[in-house]
């Protein structure tokens, strides 16, 4: 028979009915499990932001996301990649229902890449392109090899087969970024 003292009920407790002491104390060791998982996902969080530099992109910029295909930075022949003065690259790229545009980009390895990039419609993953914001991130790549970029924000049925791949030639080998070589990865 169960002990009477923590038993609310006017009546003796039905056999097979857990005290409440024993509920509060199993409760009391899932909450500590929890806030344990809670604890390491957070720090997971705060080890790679500061390791990996895995954040959200910092700058706000706006940018009309319905007139953006028409002129200025965004317009089809400033797209892909194109080699600064100071040596560096940038990369601009368009993120829309359901492909990256260019979706294939070549970056020389060694070198500091600025990844800039926007969306007409919704929001997609990569660098988290929202409509209306251009996201910009920079990176160095300091392994040559094929980068594959999945769309990482659901944006509707097609959004499985959202891709986008980034190849990194080793700097020495990297070609001159002619018109067709900044949007696309096939061989020149
Ligand atoms: Cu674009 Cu998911």
């Amino acid at each position: 028979m169960a002990d009477n003292t923590t038993n609310p009920l006017p009546r003796p407790r039905p056999e097979g009915i857990i005290p409440e002491d024993e509920v509060t104390r199993t409760e009391n060791r899932w909450l500590i499990i929890m806030l344990g998982g809670l604890g390491v996902m957070m720090a997971a969080i705060v080890v790679t932001g500061a390791t990996h530099a895995l954040h959200p992109p910092s700058n706000v910029e706006t940018i009309d996301p319905v007139m953006l295909h028409l002129g200025g930075e965004f317009a089809e022949s400033n797209l892909g990649a194109a080699a600064e003065p100071d040596g560096s690259v940038t990369v601009r790229m368009i993120a829309e229902q359901y492909s990256f545009v260019p979706d294939c980009v070549q970056v020389p390895a060694d070198t500091p890449v600025r990844f800039r990039i926007t969306s007409p419609d919704v929001i997609h993953g990569f660098l988290l392109p929202v409509p209306g914001y251009v996201a910009e991130v920079r990176a160095t790549f300091s392994r040559p090899g094929d980068y594959n970029v999945p769309c990482n924000e659901f944006c509707s049925y097609g959004h499985h087969g959202m891709w986008a791949r980034v190849k990194v030639a080793p700097r020495e080998q990297f070609p001159e970024l002619s018109p067709v070589g900044r949007t696309s990865c096939a061989k020149q």
